[in-house]
């Protein structure tokens, strides 16, 4: 965690509230925290659900670990410290986002349960969804979409996840999509109903 460095600062409150903003949306915000190993599927079901929230008339957003990586967070780099500081980050943006009354879907690899729960505990209740995308090494690898896993195992790419650092899978996720199994399309079906039966593609009830 970064230490603050900024004193006499005060929190100012605004005149609208996140209900307002939720009503001109129409739906509830939240963060979708996509979580998996390279390869394993997170941006393309991430790119492909915001459109089809977008086409249902609601206001999504996609952020994504390589699109951050060329600008917010082009400081870091893959150690345990720096992905943690980029997962923090992210956490904070996503946050702001989800207080706009955007549905934020994020795709990081996000390896460290630590820095997941980091996240999920900076967000109110119900505004964190944790998504696993379970994809096994082998599925990965086997995809190589990037050609990093085979950059990876001929020792041009330090600390790659899976193969010379560590992934630690969710424990009690909200929702696993097993992409060895299911198609892209399943896959973002799963999600929007998910979406849909919690009730974050409605203005809650009383707003
Ligand atoms: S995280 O671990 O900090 O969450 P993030 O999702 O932002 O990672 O970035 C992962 C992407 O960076 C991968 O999809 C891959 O394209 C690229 N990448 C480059 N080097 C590495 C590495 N050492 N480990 C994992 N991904 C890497």
């Amino acid at each position: 965690m970064a230490e603050r460095k900024s004193d006499n600062i005060t929190w100012h409150e605004g005149q609208v509230t996140r209900a307002d903003r939720e009503a001109i949306c129409g739906q509830r915000g939240v963060t979708i925290w996509l979580t998996g190993l390279s390869g394993s599927g997170k941006s393309t079901i991430a790119v492909a659900a915001e459109r089809e929230l977008i086409r249902r008339g609601r206001l999504a957003y996609v952020l994504d670990g390589d699109n951050i990586r060329h600008g917010l967070n082009n400081n870091l780099g893959f150690s345990p410290e720096d992905r943690t500081e980029n997962i923090r980050r992210i956490g904070e943006v996503s946050k702001l986002f989800t207080e706009s009354g955007v549905i934020v879907f994020t795709s990081f690899i996000s390896p460290y349960r630590s820095d997941r729960d980091a996240v999920r505990a900076l967000m109110g209740p119900g505004d964190f969804v944790e998504v696993y995308v379970d994809a096994s090494l082998e599925t990965c690898e086997s995809r190589d979409v990037k050609g990093l896993y085979k950059k990876a195992r001929a020792g041009e790419i330090p600390e790659f996840t899976g193969i010379s650092a560590p992934y630690e899978a969710p424990e009690s996720p909200e929702l696993v999509l097993d992409t060895n199994r299911q198609s892209v399309e399943e896959s973002v079906e799963r999600l929007v109903e998910y979406l849909d039966a919690k009730g974050y593609l409605s203005v809650p009830s009383g707003a």
